[in-house]
Order: C-alpha cells, then structure tokens, then sequence
C-alpha cells in the first residue's frame, strides 16, 4: 500500500527474495510507469524494478491478492487507508507497517490504529518493519539492518525471514512494538532539529550533542509511553536516530533546513509538503509530553518554530541559555532532566 520511495524499494527487495509483489497506489500515472516502464523515477532515482512487480490502482484487487499486506503511505493517511481495507478485506491478514509517526489529537501509534479500523477477525496480526533505513540505498542494494517488531514473536520472525536476504538487508525481531514505533515516530522530531542547525551553519559539535540530548529526550518520553528502554538504544531507536539527524536523503532534515531559509516562516512552512512525517508527530508528541508533565526542550523548539512560527534562531539561543544541570543522574532518570 504506497507506491512511493519506501514502498517501491521494499517491492524491488521482496522481488529480489523471489516474492510476488503487487503494489497499491491511488496515482495512476505511478501505477502505469510501473507497469509498463518498470521504474518509478518520479518518486525514486535508480528505481528498476524486476517485471515481476506489478502494481495497480485498485484496492479490492490488491487486497484479495496478499495474504500480507505492507503499509508505506504517509501516516496522515493511515487511518483512511485501513479503513478502505477494512471495507474490502474478506480474509484475516497480517499488516507490516513500515510508516513512521504519530496521530496528533489521539497521539496514537499506527498499531493502535489499525486494531480501530481492521475488526479482530479479520487482523492476523501486526509487524512494524523500522529501522535505520534510506529507500535511495536500499534501492540499490546497500546493506540495511532493520527490526521486525510484533507483540507475537512468530509474526515477528515470519516476516524477518520473508524480507531478510544474505545480500543487503537484514531483519532482526523484536517485541516491543511499543518501543519500535515510538523510537520510529520521535526520531523525525530531531531530524527536523538537526536540518535546522545545519541551516543556521552549525557543525558537527551541534549535531552531535544534538543526538545525545535527543536520545535522553526521546527516552524519557518513549518510557512513559510504553517503550522498553533497551530498545531506545538499539536499531529503532538510537540507529535511526542517527541516520535520520545525518543525512541529506531524510525529508525532515531537509524540511529542517528550509525552515531557516526564505524570508517569510509562514510561507515556508506552507510551502513544506505534508509527508514530512515529523511535522504532525511533533504536534502529537508535543501534547502528550504536556499530558505527561515531560521536560522536552528539543520537541519544544521544533514545535515552536512549526505551530508558534517562532524564528530558528530564537529556539535555539534559548536551548542554549536553559539553566545549567547534570547530563544525567545514573540509573534514576528524572523527568526534569
Ligand atoms: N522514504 C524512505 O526512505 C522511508 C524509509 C522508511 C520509512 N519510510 C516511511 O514510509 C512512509 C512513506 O514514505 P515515502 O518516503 O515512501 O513517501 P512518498 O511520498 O514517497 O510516498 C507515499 C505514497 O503514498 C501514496 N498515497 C498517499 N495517500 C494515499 C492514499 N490515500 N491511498 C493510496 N496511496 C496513497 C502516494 O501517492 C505516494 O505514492 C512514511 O511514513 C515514511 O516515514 C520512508
């Protein structure tokens, strides 16, 4: 479900593992290249797929063909989406999300979603494939090592083996889902920090305290939402958190960075387009650390750039003049710190 960046190159990887893909996607112009030029090099450079991989615009064909059905559109849409499923699904399947954010309003992870929209009888299961994970290498086969997280250890490890390969991908499992899909969501918070110091000309110092600031951030809030805390420190928590604050293919360091640009906020913010994940995840995170009484200075500053419209560098040079303190009190995390 989602012809776009991700879901084309995980169509190219489960044909390269000699499984039979069909993609969904409501872009017809999508479809068609697909179909008949075998590429999709609008949403993806590099993007050949093998003939094998066929897509169409119609949801009632795509359902019925799977016996799993694999999430890659926007988390905006998500719920929409499950809930055209939810209209056509004549058999129980297992859903593979692999979009990362939040519901802003209900903070709710996709998983809690999809069991609202796909009655009971009919959820064989839920797996969250996420990690540290570029859809431009895995596309053309750079090794990429990522977590395939169920509450149900068997669904976790059927689809380890499906989109693992001996090549360039490796699936590890997991079962905090909880904390997978939130070290998945909160990530592209920092992402969009880290796109905006780039933007103001900092350097690596900056980004790197960044990430470890970002880490306690995401840790506390993670925690209180149901994370497990070694799995903050793994694949989907720290490891994306890496890739996402240090590299230019992550739309929200790029969103990040054009915040600091043009001359009017408003305007840019407006000019971002939507699928920049982390935009209404702040949102969400945001109120659900107001909720909790969590100190969260980082997501404080990117919301206050994104729903306040205050300037990049006023969030900034108040993070710095924040009163000073212990980086951390060993083995008893305060919300404060
Ligand atoms: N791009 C990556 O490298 C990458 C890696 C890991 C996870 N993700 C996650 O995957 C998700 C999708 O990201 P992307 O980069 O592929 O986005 P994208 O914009 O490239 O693609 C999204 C696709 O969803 C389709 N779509 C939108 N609304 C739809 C609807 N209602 N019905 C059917 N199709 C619809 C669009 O037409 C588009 O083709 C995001 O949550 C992102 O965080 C992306």
């Amino acid at each position: 479900m989602g012809a776009g960046s991700w879901g084309t190159a995980l169509a190219k990887l489960l044909a390269d593992n000699q499984h039979k893909v069909l993609l969904y996607d409501r872009a017809q112009n999508t479809i068609d290249e697909i179909n008949t030029q075998h590429s999709n090099l609008t949403k993806l450079p590099n993007s050949f797929l093998p003939e094998t991989v066929k897509a169409t615009t119609d949801l009632v064909e795509a359902v019925s063909f799977s016996d799993i059905i694999v999430i890659s559109v926007p988390t905006k849409v998500i719920r929409g989406v499950l809930g055209e499923i939810a209209q056509v699904i004549k058999t129980p399947k297992l859903i593979v999300n692999t979009s990362k954010g939040l519901e802003p309003e209900t903070h709710k992870r996709v998983s809690e979603v999809t069991n609202e929209e796909i009655p009971e009888n009919l959820l064989k299961g839920f797996v969250a494939l996420t990690g540290p994970s570029h859809a431009e290498e895995v596309i053309i086969g750079l090794p990429t090592l990522v977590c395939s997280a169920s509450e149900n250890i068997e669904d976790a490890k059927l689809i380890q083996t499906l989109f693992s390969n001996t090549s360039y991908f490796r699936v590890y499992t997991l079962t905090d889902l909880a904390g997978a899909e939130l070290g998945g969501a909160l990530k592209n918070i920092y992402a969009i920090a880290s796109g905006m110091l780039d933007g103001i000309g900092y350097g690596d110092n900056a980004r790197a305290a960044l990430i470890a600031r970002a880490l306690v951030e995401m840790r506390k809030l993670a925690i209180a939402l149901g994370a497990q805390e070694e799995t903050l420190y793994g694949l989907t928590g720290l490891g994306d958190l890496v890739v996402t604050t240090s590299s230019r293919h992550s739309r929200n360091f790029q969103a990040g960075v054009k915040l600091t640009q043009g001359k009017n906020l408003n305007e840019t913010i407006n000019s971002i387009p939507m699928v920049v994940e982390g935009f209404r995840t702040t949102l969400a995170a945001y109120e659900a650390a107001r909720e909790l009484q969590i100190e969260t200075p980082i997501i404080d500053a990117v919301y206050n750039v994104i729903y306040l419209r205050q300037e990049v560098q006023t969030v900034v040079k108040e993070l710095m003049m924040r009163s000073l303190k212990d980086e951390f009190i060993p083995f008893k995390m305060t919300k404060e710190n």
